[in-house]
């Protein structure tokens, strides 16, 4: 039943690694420019600024998504029949929603943020139409269906597989102990299950706010609004983390010689999260005061506990499947490691921020980006550059040279000191998304952009390297 098919990556997934590298560079290079900006090294106006934010801001979170999707399409068709048409059809979607997305933000000047709360897109006092905000919000849903696409074909591949839901998940392995599926099916079901739902929920908040650009009489209730947006867009980056762990299931074992068993704590582990994940988003509205106080309460409680069961389970079988193991280490199998060291370190301070008394403090502060950095660059982009090098070793282990020993550390030390100089900005009260900054705050921005500019050095030097392994052909290497 859970058979694996070894195929090497091929089509789709090598041109999702290729795009997902390339874009995450220029997104890195937009960060970079913002925090130079905010440390007043280099004079952007502040309508720039707010463009540079909103696109780094979307154009990061929809890369993590397809670079994740990358991990997850490549390793779940080793268990199930995918077709290969609705990777294509999603990428297809993807592309035009960018179009859209950077014309409304380069060409119309929009700039409220990837979070499109209402009713801002709709307000730009003459820094942007609605023509521009509909670009944005068009490309986004674009981008949206092409995903949809992609999990409901993950959806159609696993059950006629496994059956149902219910057994992919493995709740027939709790009563019975028999025929576990594995790690990669479990993690690949709960995200096709919470990604159908937030999709949905984004493609009905995104047509309602299209609707009111044009006319406005048809108005929506903003709480009800930043509800349905912080749902479907906490969901979708939490959901990238999820897919791309996938690699440190697949890929670790090779390695280690210690293949990834699935127990009845990691089937526990990823239900769990499945609930939770879609009930953890109020952390994010904790200043809303006209929200109902038992979400407030939720978003608290489901904070201390929607990301650790998974982690807790993948950081200690990590641990000990490396534990007097003789790894062989090279650039994948560190950048793996480094991954879970990067999602386990990113979590702290995101449980802090979801105590309602800190957060009445620090939400607004640059701690919520430290955070989110810490695990997404850290963690998530870190586990998709482990894949795309895997893929460029044509799936082998490979040597570990001097010259990559010393990209992996500028990598892990620059990601981790620039994460950190936006908790400390945090901690003294720099508040989050201001593109002029006070005297008193400058040293933080100029530290961070030394630091932003050793990751995005470091990154290059990965990415381009992993390039070169992926156009060339399988013959050659
Ligand atoms: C070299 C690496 C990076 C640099 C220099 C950088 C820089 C920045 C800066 C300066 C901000 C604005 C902070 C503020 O004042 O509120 C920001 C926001 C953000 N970044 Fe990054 N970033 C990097 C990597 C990433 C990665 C890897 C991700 C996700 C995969 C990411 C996702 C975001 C998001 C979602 C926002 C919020 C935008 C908003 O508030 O609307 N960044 N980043």
């Amino acid at each position: 039943m859970n058979m694996q098919n070894e195929m090497p990556a091929v089509g789709a997934v090598k041109v999702y690694a290729a795009i997902s590298g390339v874009v995450i560079l220029l997104m890195m290079l937009f960060g970079l420019v913002m925090r130079m900006t905010q440390g007043q090294i280099l004079p952007i106006e502040p309508n720039v600024f707010y463009q540079l934010m909103t696109a780094h801001g979307i154009g990061m979170v929809a890369i993590a998504g397809l670079g994740g999707s990358a991990v997850m399409w490549h390793f779940l068709g080793k268990y199930v029949n995918l077709r290969a048409g609705f990777a294509w059809a999603n990428l297809a979607f993807f592309l035009t929603g960018v179009v859209l997305v950077l014309g409304g933000i380069f060409l119309g000047g929009f700039a409220a943020a990837w979070t499109f709360l209402y009713p801002l897109p709709a307000n730009g006092m003459g820094m942007w139409g609605k023509h521009a905000a509909a670009a944005y919000m068009g490309g986004v849903l674009l981008v949206g269906v092409g995903m949809l696409l992609f999990y409901l074909e993950s959806a159609r591949a696993i059950i006629r597989k496994y059956g149902s839901f219910a057994k992919a998940l493995g709740w027939h392995f709790l009563k019975s102990g028999q025929d576990a599926p594995p790690a990669t099916v479990i993690a690949s079901t709960v995200v096709t299950i919470i990604n159908i739902i937030a999709i949905l929920i984004g493609a009905v908040i995104l047509t309602m706010m299209l609707i009111n650009l044009y006319v406005p009489e048809i108005a929506i209730h903003p709480l009800l609004a930043k509800n349905l947006i912080f749902l479907f867009g906490h969901v979708f980056i939490n959901s990238t983390i999820y897919m791309a762990v996938i690699a440190v299931y697949e890929i670790l074992p090779k390695y280690t010689g210690r293949p990834w068993n699935v127990y009845k704590p990691f089937v526990w582990a990823w239900s769990a999260t499945c609930l939770m994940v879609l009930t953890v988003y109020p952390h994010h509205l904790l200043m809303d005061y006209a929200q109902p106080l038992w979400m407030h309460i939720m978003g608290q409680i489901v904070s201390y506990t929607s990301s650790l069961p998974v982690l807790a389970l993948t950081l200690t079988a990590t641990l000990g499947s490396i534990y007097r193991s003789n790894i062989k280490w090279d650039l994948t199998s560190a950048l793996l490691v480094l991954s879970i060291f990067g999602w386990s370190a990113g979590v702290i301070p995101a449980v802090i921020d979801g105590t309602i008394a800190v957060n009445q403090v620090m939400h607004n502060t640059l701690w919520v980006p430290g955070h989110f950095h810490l695990y997404l660059l850290l963690g998530c982009v870190t586990m998709i550059l482990a894949f795309t090098n895997w893929i460029a070793n044509k799936e082998q282990a490979a040597g570990f040279s001097g010259l990559e020993k010393a990209m992996l550390w500028v990598f892990a030390i620059s990601a981790f000191a620039y994460a950190l100089m936006f908790l400390l900005s945090g901690q003294a009260s720099v508040p989050r998304r201001w593109a002029v900054h006070l005297p008193e705050w400058l040293a933080y921005s100029q530290v961070a952009s030394l630091f932003a500019a050793g990751v995005v050095i470091s990154a290059m030097a990965i990415i381009v390297r992993a390039m070169g392994g992926i156009i060339r052909p399988a013959r050659q290497a």
